[in-house]
């Protein structure tokens, strides 16, 4: 039987439609204007449409072999039909396409539609990711690493080093610093100046929050910290971090005063390869 659904490329006139779609995911991020939608989301995003109606949309980036799944969204009259399910099979077309071998994404730890969703694509929990919001009142009780160490500015030729160390797409710090406004800094450890794995953090101040804010160690993250507020809106009391797989460090700011936003999941799995799809 035919698919009931056509796929279609985002086109200017969706940032309407997207931004009622994007109130789906519950995130309370600001919404993309439509410049940063038009150059940074929707040349990679698409559009699921039924009887010439869009039902849904998925945006995606490609990071060297990863495929990172950003959005996937339903309409919420729309559900339980199979809309998902085809958003999930042309992400994996086009980032099979675009030469990735895994595919990745975070979801909410209550998402239970979103999770089973995933799984049925044979992804699995990679890690626990925490969500917080740190009051910058609060970065001063924070504790300090025994001996000095230095934030700065991350040059893009470090970027290979600092992703390699902490886990990061290829590509990832690029693309962030090419994202207007955002900050990239790193902390550099003078007792051990070779080593990139000690700190790393993508501001944005229109959020105004951090993902990734890596930290070898809890304690150096009041560095980091400080070393961002001057970049902060001032009328914002907070910053949001995207704790990543640091459980240690979600503890330290939550027992500090910082607020839960939510708990994720991250979600990896290998893409299916071309002889596992074909019949
Ligand atoms: C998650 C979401 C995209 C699923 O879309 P959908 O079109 O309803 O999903 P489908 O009908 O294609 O379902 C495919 C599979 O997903 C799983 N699934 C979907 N909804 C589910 C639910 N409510 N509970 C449990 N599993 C569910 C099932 O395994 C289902 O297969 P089945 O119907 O054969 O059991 C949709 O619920 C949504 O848009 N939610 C709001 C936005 C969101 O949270 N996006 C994910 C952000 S990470």
């Amino acid at each position: 039987m035919s698919s009931p659904f056509s796929i279609r490329v985002a086109r200017d006139d969706d940032h309407a439609r997207f931004t009622r779609f994007f109130a789906e995911l519950g995130v309370h991020d600001p919404v993309p204007g439509f410049e940063r939608w038009k150059s940074a989301m929707a040349p990679t995003t698409f559009f699921v449409e039924r009887d010439g109606r869009a039902v849904g949309y998925a945006w995606y980036e490609v990071f060297g072999r990863d495929g990172y799944v950003r959005h996937v969204v339903v309409d919420a009259e729309v559900r339980r039909a199979g809309v998902g399910r085809a958003l999930m099979h042309e992400l994996e077309t086009r980032l099979r396409a675009a030469g990735c071998d895994r595919w990745r994404l975070n979801v909410k730890r209550d998402n239970a539609a979103a999770i089973g969703l995933y799984r049925a694509f044979g992804m699995d929990v990679e890690h626990p990711t925490t969500v917080v919001r740190v009051p910058w009142s609060s970065v001063a009780t924070l504790p300090r690493a025994a001996y000095t160490i230095e934030a700065r500015e991350a040059e893009s030729r470090e970027d290979r080093a600092l992703e390699a160390s902490f886990d990061l797409p290829s590509g990832r710090l690029a693309s962030s610093r090419a994202t207007s406004n955002v900050r990239v800094l790193r902390l550099v450890d003078h007792h051990d100046a070779a080593n990139p794995k000690v700190g790393i953090a993508c501001f944005d101040p229109a959020f105004p929050g951090c993902f990734p804010f890596k930290v070898a160690r809890p304690e150096f993250a009041h560095t980091l910290l400080v070393a961002l507020a001057p970049f902060a809106p001032p009328d914002k009391t907070w910053i949001q971090l995207v704790v990543e797989d640091d459980v240690p460090l979600a503890k330290l700011l939550l027992a500090r005063g910082a607020e839960l936003v939510f708990e994720i999941l991250h979600f990896s799995g290998a893409l299916p390869t071309d002889e596992a799809l074909s019949p």
